[in-house]
């Protein structure tokens, strides 16, 4: 997959600058869909992994956020969080057994290339580039913050669905694990690698009927 074509011909067709914001909005969805078609055809897992991580997401916001507007936008980060693995070779999505330093190096690019692809539309938020480019992890930080943002809130609600749905699937190097070890391994973390807010929250959701 050429990222960088693509990047340049999302951008072409967007005209942003154009765009009332009924406008922009319709066109983020349409590309949004166009590149979660490329991810299907690409790597499929990952296309999945994306659907089931938005779906998550959804439930959790709705105990988090009011307006209707920042859950969509959020919806549409998570849909979308993992589109720069389009550049991320099929060897590395794929292996079998733990990815050596070189491996890792390629992977953990992912996160600022589908920054990119977004930033080059024009049309999406900065804070959904924002959660796009970051692999987040918590380590308090938002404990130090008098005012923490609603974009940190927003990036640590997608931090801990995209490591739940991670954990209770197969990855190419080791079986899925059932749901209550990978709440178990979450709430192990809270405070250190997710946000202890959010952990919580993602139980009590998960305890919820579906
Ligand atoms: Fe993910």
């Amino acid at each position: 997959m050429e990222v960088n074509r693509l990047a340049e011909q999302a951008g072409q067709h967007a005209h942003p600058a154009r765009c009332s914001d009924h406008s922009r909005y319709t066109l983020a969805n349409r590309l949004m869909l166009t590149l979660l078609s490329h991810l299907r055809q690409y790597h499929e897992e990952t296309y999945h992994h994306s659907l089931r991580v938005s779906y998550l997401v959804r439930r959790m916001a709705k105990h988090l956020i009011c307006e209707n507007r920042e859950v969509r936008r959020l919806i549409r980060s998570a849909m979308l969080h993992d589109v720069g693995k389009l550049a991320i070779p099929i060897g590395v999505l794929d292996k079998p057994a733990r990815l050596n330093a070189q491996e890792w190096i390629q992977m953990d690019r992912h996160g600022t290339i589908g920054a990119s692809i977004l930033h080059a539309t024009g049309l999406f938020g900065d804070d959904e580039i924002y959660i796009v480019s970051h692999h987040h992890r918590w380590f308090g930080q938002n404990a130090r913050m008098t005012e923490p943002r609603l974009v940190d809130a927003m990036v640590d609600l997608l931090a801990v669905c995209d490591a739940y749905d991670a954990i209770i699937y197969d990855r190419p190097y080791r079986d899925a694990q059932n749901s209550d070890w990978a709440i178990r391994q979450i709430n192990e973390r809270a405070g250190d690698q997710f946000n202890p807010v959010m952990a919580d929250l993602l139980r009590c959701v998960l305890s919820e009927q579906a």
